[in-house]
């Protein structure tokens, strides 16, 4: 008895099949060779992929440009070369470029740089629109923002348009504002054969399953373009098109990643003839994410994706499958749903049907319409389908991709320009990518099922959480503060880094769900056996020694204790915490071993240290006032991203002097999660009945309400704030009682105006009186009693920024110089009374305007790596970037 769903498919298959045979037919639509257009430059250059790429100075694509030719002032470090990024083509008013092309399909991708040009062409003040022969690409369209928005310094947009005439014609065009003009830095045009009306889309809106044919003269832009479970793939990995294919790990929703694995390495990826080889790369099908091998937690959830895109347009999704591994081979072994916005896709989706056993490779198309305007989410999610009563309760996903359809009746793909993220960017390393990692794949098969049984338990209680959590943000309004950042826009920073291996040495190069496993063995190996001498030091945890992986990879190596019962738990939670937190301010975790019922966790290695170390008891030389305000910008940093980038809020639960990490380069790194915690709303009777966290820098209100909040890190970062003034320990108590908690005592000296008399004697007179005040007023708000009367993270974060300014401008105006010493500059320390209006002029305007700007400002020390001054530069002076 054959399944009617089964039915329908081969019908299926056989239309395709055909169809294909039919296009075959038509190749003249690839005859034409890729163009690839370095805009303000001249002569034949080579990208980082070896393209070669024609200046268009006095090219035959732009005969006519003159005199708007610009150069980069500043090449960001991140951009993976020059060409096309470093020159750019202006215009003041309308310009056509005119592409002789074989009539067809063909990729268009517009690359932009926005940045300062020729010292003063600021390409945050271009606002402009794109136009083909008939279709508006781009339409007051801001290069800054976008670029802003998703956290990169560059960036493209790629279209896909037929092309009827021999010619593409590509139209920029300043918007009307005065004032305005339009910029680009590279076109690319790549022909293509039809590679989107086949197999006709079913609609997701309904579930029923009804045809949506794609209008072959149709443009389609690139959203999304994802090797799920796998490494992003470089435009030169991809067969012939240049694509870029992401890793999809940052759209996952929740906590509940499910598992990634690649392929078995006796099955070979094949295509079924219905379907070409440029579909999708190889690699695309060799990876992919499952649920996880548990079925009952399987059924309790479901693998969600969710990918903002523009609202008020059609898209189209693209699901590629593949089976790769053993022992999924015969059909009705693995069957799933495939939702789209709530709403059932595809029924009994089972691959091996699809694709005709396993290696073969197979896609499907589904259409969902979006209402409103601004930005929306895509929900894509899986979950087991039991009907036909499967041996696996299970779903596989191997590649997705999302275009937008162009709107028939305007002729148009524009959207508005994306919004500034309310957060850091929250994938800041780029999910970092490095060959080797590859082999982890499997692994985490292998390796992980057993922790993750009880992990994903976990999570399916944060899914639900934060479903809660959104529904709310929606309701009140607000957008959702803990979204990705979206990348609409394809930032090319993963596949541009993967090529350098030793960029930023301290990054850890996993993307942010790989977590490799490591046997004993090679742990053995790296620690010399965990010799003494390899000894780092001790901590809640265990022992840490320093290990050597790779053949030269220094790295910090926990090794638990095996029995613990209790840190079976902090270990799982460890993992599942740090596996998935990528910041340029949190320890990155390579790895772990759990062989032999070991608990052991392998970390990025921090070469300087801890911060206590360099604060007091200490030979080492003392930490000048500027490097130690940078290092608290820094760890405020990842904090707030604990608290405010991830998906849930993430408690720290143990902020003190010697979890905050100095690497190499002085950059302040906040460790040890081993006692963190999901956001307040997740299981508070738990949370409550451990008391955990340092003496010294417990929130009192932790004690009082059993409640623990950020506020309560806001508490312990307020203690290391006075520490790092102070250069003294959180707890004394060989002092006088009233001196022995520094929290209480900085206070009161804090509150009598006397806090100058505490501090670091090194530092006394080398504090700009300014910066003094604006850091102890942070500081004494941070140990406020009250949760209710702390700031939030973000604010501290701002502040200290602020303080640094602070310095920077005095230290530039030189009247803190060495002669200056404490005897002849004594510092000015005023009281700052919070009922009463604050006489400094600067402060009260600043902090006023704080709570607008501090996303921005954050957002964009993430994107360019600038320096908090530079940013706050920019800040105070609009207009003078
Ligand atoms: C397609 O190719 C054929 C020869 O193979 C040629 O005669 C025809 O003009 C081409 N069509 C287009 C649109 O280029
Ligand atoms: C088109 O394909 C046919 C065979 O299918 C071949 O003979 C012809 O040369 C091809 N034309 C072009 C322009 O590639
Ligand atoms: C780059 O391409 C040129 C030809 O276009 C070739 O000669 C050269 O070997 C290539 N370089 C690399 C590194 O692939
Ligand atoms: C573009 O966006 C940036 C960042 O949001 C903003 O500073 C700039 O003013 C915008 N430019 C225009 C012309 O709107
Ligand atoms: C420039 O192009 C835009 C869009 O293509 C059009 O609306 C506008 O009228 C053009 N302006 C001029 C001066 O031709
Ligand atoms: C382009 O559009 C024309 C209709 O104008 C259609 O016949 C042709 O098949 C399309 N080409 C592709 C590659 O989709
Ligand atoms: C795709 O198939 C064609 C022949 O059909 C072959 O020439 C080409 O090398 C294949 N490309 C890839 C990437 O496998
Ligand atoms: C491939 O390897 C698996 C074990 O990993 C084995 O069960 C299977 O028989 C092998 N298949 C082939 C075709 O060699
Ligand atoms: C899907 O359902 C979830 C709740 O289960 C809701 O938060 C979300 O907004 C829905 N998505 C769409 C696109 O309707
Ligand atoms: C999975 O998503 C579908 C569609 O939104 C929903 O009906 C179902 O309740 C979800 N299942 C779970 C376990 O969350």
């Amino acid at each position: 008895m054959m399944h009617p769903s089964l039915l329908a498919t081969i019908q299926w298959l056989t239309l395709s099949a055909l169809l294909s045979i039919a296009m075959a037919a038509d190749n003249n639509s690839t005859a034409s060779a890729p163009i690839f257009l370095n805009c303000g430059a001249s002569g034949v250059q080579p990208d980082s992929y070896n393209r070669s790429w024609d200046g268009d100075a006095s090219s035959k694509f732009a005969p006519s440009v003159k005199g708007n030719v610009a150069r980069a002032s500043y090449q960001d470090p991140s951009l993976p070369s020059p060409v096309p990024y470093m020159t750019a083509r202006f215009f003041t008013s309308n310009y056509t470029y005119s592409f002789p092309v074989s009539p067809g399909r063909m990729f268009v991708r517009l690359h932009f740089y926005p940045t300062n040009y020729n010292g003063n062409l600021d390409s945050a003040n271009a606002y402009f629109g794109v136009t083909t022969n008939n279709l508006i690409l781009l339409d007051n369209f801001n290069a800054s923002q976008t670029a802003l928005a998703t956290s990169s310094a560059y960036f493209f947009r790629e279209f896909s348009v037929n092309v009827t005439s021999s010619s593409l014609k590509l139209t920029f065009a300043p918007s009307t504002r005065n004032g305005s003009y339009a910029f680009v830095n590279g076109i690319e045009i790549v022909p293509t054969p039809d590679i989107f009306t086949t197999p006709t889309p079913t609609s997701a809106n309904g579930g029923d399953n009804v045809q949506y044919g794609i209008d072959p003269v149709m443009g389609l832009q690139t959203m999304y373009r994802l090797n799920v479970g796998g490494q992003p793939i470089s435009p030169q990995g991809d067969s012939g098109f240049y694509r870029s294919w992401d890793n999809d790990s940052p759209y996952i929703y929740g906590a509940a990643y499910g598992v990634t694995f690649s392929k078995d390495g006796n099955v070979t990826i094949k295509y079924p003839n219905t379907e070409p080889n440029y579909t999708a790369p190889v690699a695309v099908y060799a990876t992919a994410r499952s649920m996880g091998p548990t079925a009952q937690i399987n059924l309790n959830y479901n693998l969600t994706w969710i990918l903002p895109v523009d609202a008020g347009f059609t898209y189209l999704l693209r699901f590629h499958f593949c089976e790769i591994q053993y022992p999924i081979t015969k059909v009705n072994q693995r069957s799933f749903f495939i939702y789209i916005n709530n709403q059932t896709a595809q029924n009994q989706m089972d691959v091996i049907v699809w694709s005709g056993g396993i290696g073969r490779t197979t896609y499907t198309n589904y259409v969902v319409t979006t209402v409103g305007s601004g930005q929306t989410d895509l929900w894509v999610a899986l979950h087991p389908d039991l009907s036909s009563k499967p041996e696996y309760f299970d779903a596989i996903l191997n590649g997705l991709e999302v275009f937008k359809l162009q709107d028939l009746g305007r002729n148009n793909l524009a959207g508005l320009n994306p919004p500034l993220p309310p957060k850091p960017g929250v994938n800041p390393n780029g999910g970092s990518s490095r060959g080797k990692s590859k082999s982890v794949a499997p692994a985490a098969i292998g390796g992980a099922v057993g922790g993750l049984a009880v992990l994903l338990i976990a999570c399916v209680g944060l899914c639900i959480i934060c479903r809660r959590k959104k529904k709310v943000a929606k309701d009140t309004g607000k957008s959702d503060e803990g979204r990705w950042t979206p990348l609409t826009d394809f930032t090319k920073s993963q596949s541009a880094t993967s090529g350098k291996t030793t960029n930023t040495g301290s990054h850890s190069m996993l993307p942010a769900n790989l977590c490799r496993h490591f046997s004993f063995a090679e742990i053995q190996a790296a620690t010399n056996n965990f010799d003494k001498s390899f000894l780092l030091g001790k901590g809640g945890f265990g022992n840490v020694y320093l290990g050597e992986i790779d053949s030269g990879t220094r790295v910090a190596i926990k090794r638990g204790n095996p029995l613990s019962e209790q840190g079976v738990h902090e270990f799982q939670n460890e993992i599942e915490m740090l596996s998935k937190l990528r910041h340029r301010h949190l320890v990155s975790l390579i790895g772990y071993c759990e062989d032999r019922n070991e608990m052991i966790l392998v970390y990025d290695y921090m070469a300087h240290g801890t911060l206590r170390e360099h604060l007091y008891n200490t030979k080492n030389p003392p930490l000048s006032w500027k490097q130690r305000l940078e290092i608290c910008i820094g760890a405020a940093r990842g904090l707030y991203y604990l608290h405010t980038g991830a998906k849930q809020t993430i408690i720290h639960r143990d902020v003190k002097t010697t979890n905050i990490l100095l690497d190499d380069k002085w950059v302040a790194k906040v460790s040890d999660f081993g006692l963190s915690k999901a956001g307040p709303n997740v299981d508070n009777t738990h949370v409550s009945t451990v008391v955990k966290g340092s003496f010294g820098y417990l929130d009192p209100e932790y004690f009082r309400r059993q409640q623990l909040t950020e506020k309560s890190d806001v508490y312990s970062f307020g203690v290391v704030l006075f520490e790092v003034l102070c250069a003294r320990n959180a707890l004394s108590p060989s002092l006088p009682k009233e001196q022995v908690s520094l929290a209480d005592w900085a206070l009161r000296c804090q509150k009598k105006g006397v806090l100058g008399e505490i501090i670091d004697p090194l530092l006394k007179g080398k504090i700009a009186p300014q910066c003094f005040l604006k850091f102890a007023e942070t500081a004494e708000k941070c140990v406020a009693d009250r949760s209710v009367d702390r700031p939030s993270m973000g604010d501290v974060l701002w502040n200290l920024e602020f303080a640094l300014q602070l310095q920077e401008s005095t230290e530039d105006s030189s009247s803190l110089t060495e002669g200056t010493s404490a005897s002849t500059s004594p510092l000015v320390v005023a009281r700052l009374h919070s009922d009463e209006p604050s006489t400094d002029v600067t402060t009260t305007t600043t902090t006023t305007t704080s709570l607008s700007i501090t996303d921005r400002s954050i957002a964009s020390v993430e994107s360019d790596g600038l320096t908090p001054s530079n940013i706050f530069s920019q800040l105070m002076t609009p207009d003078g970037r």
